[in-house]
């Protein structure tokens, strides 16, 4: 029997402080008419000190799991697409599993940039076609803020934090997912990095002193390129599905610059109004930037059941790519689930397991040894 995945659930998380263009104008040399008109950007959202990648990432998966009626205890695998994650390893995604309580789910982070959310989305979806997996999920969750220069007016004023996360299940009913694009070209990857704290340039006083732990951008090339890529991998993914651009009722861009999206837009010649747009609110929140936006057309009606929609990301690397939808929504469950109240459990289970860990090694760990 045919086996399809569709998104049955989404959920998004932002933090609660806004930094505005004005504020900005007070730490670099810029202008609110400046960052209005050539980004489309008016405010983003900053993580406190007591938000990271994951709690973002946490919040947004609980939502989601919320909207498909699934417990956590059902998910078998956890993607957590991030440019910011909370450490260079132990995985995101771990951390997410463990508080959530997804005792029965792998877990590990993707990193393609920006276009992390696509690619993950993509791999999901076959990983359900393909039978071995049921119930996955996905999430976009950055706090870049803290990997900016703060005084750099080049890409200070762009990014934001926040984080979106989707559940995709199995089902024998058409629909869902219907093809992915997933592409990269890494002779362009010096166009934008954030270039040490890895194995090249391992965290030293030169790297420090060198700014080289933020992010770095040829923002001329990276926007000739986004605008050449989105183009293209919509038409891709479009033709991929055996359809044409009339059959698509809505475009989520990944949400980098008002200016790409509306070129993009002429270059499809396709109707503005039908590509989502919220980078006024949130600037570029990478790989969460597309579930955020998606959980948003929802909430304004702008995405229904039935609608065939194109999610469509660009990316450092450089990566790119595209997957298209048929939006389903939840599916049809028997009794209600509560992932929100299961996560006392989870957390109680969590301490158990630290606490069972110690005396264990106390115990045998001698006897070892
Ligand atoms: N305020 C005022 N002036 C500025 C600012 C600012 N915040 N930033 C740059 N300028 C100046 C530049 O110094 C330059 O001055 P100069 O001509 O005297 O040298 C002038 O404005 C024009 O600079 P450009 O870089 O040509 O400006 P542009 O119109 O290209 O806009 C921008 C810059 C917004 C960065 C644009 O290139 C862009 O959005 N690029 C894509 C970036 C992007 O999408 N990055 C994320 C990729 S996704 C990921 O993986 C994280």
């Amino acid at each position: 029997m045919a086996r399809y995945a569709h998104i049955t659930g989404w959920g998004m998380a932002i933090p609660q402080k806004v930094l505005t263009n004005s504020e900005l104008e007070k730490m670099v040399e810029t202008s609110n008419e400046w960052i209005v008109s050539r980004t489309g950007i008016s405010e983003r959202r900053i993580a406190s000190e007591t938000e990271s990648s994951a709690s973002l990432a946490v919040q947004a998966a609980l939502k989601a799991l919320e909207v498909a009626n699934v417990h956590p205890l059902d998910v078998d695998l956890i993607i957590v697409a991030t440019s910011s994650p909370e450490h260079i390893f132990p995985a995101t995604a771990c951390i997410v599993q463990d508080q959530i309580g997804a005792k029965r789910a792998g877990a590990f982070d993707l990193s393609a940039a920006c276009t992390g959310f696509i690619f993950a989305l993509d791999l999901a979806a076959a990983t359900i076609r393909s039978g071995a997996l049921n119930t996955v999920l996905v999430i976009g969750a950055e706090t870049l803020s803290r990997f900016v220069d703060w005084g750099d007016r080049n890409t200070c004023i762009l990014f934001g934090d926040g984080a979106g996360a989707f559940v995709l299940q199995a089902s024998d009913q058409p629909g869902g997912i219907l093809s992915g694009v997933m592409r990269s070209d890494g002779s362009g990857a010096e166009l934008l990095t954030l270039a040490a704290g890895g194995s090249k340039y391992p965290a030293s006083q030169s790297t420090v002193q060198n700014g080289m732990h933020y992010i770095r951008m040829n923002g001329r090339e990276v926007f000739r390129f986004a605008t050449r890529v989105m183009t293209q991998a919509t038409l891709e993914v479009v033709q991929k599905a055996n359809l044409s651009l009339q059959d698509i009722q809505l475009i989520i861009p990944h949400q980098a610059n008002q200016r790409i999206i509306e070129t993009a837009a002429k270059n499809l010649n396709f109707p503005l109004e039908k590509i989502v747009s919220n980078i006024h609110r949130y600037g570029n929140t990478s790989t969460a930037s597309i579930p955020i936006a998606t959980c948003e057309a929802i909430q304004e009606g702008k995405l229904k059941a039935g609608d065939t929609v194109v999610f469509v990301g660009f990316g450092a690397g450089l990566t790119w790519g595209a997957v298209l939808a048929q939006w389903s929504g939840p599916l049809p469950a028997k009794k209600r689930v509560y992932p929100h109240r299961y996560r006392w459990f989870a957390r109680l289970r969590s301490r158990i397991l630290r606490l069972w860990r110690r005396l264990e090694g106390f115990f045998w760990g001698k006897n070892a040894a």
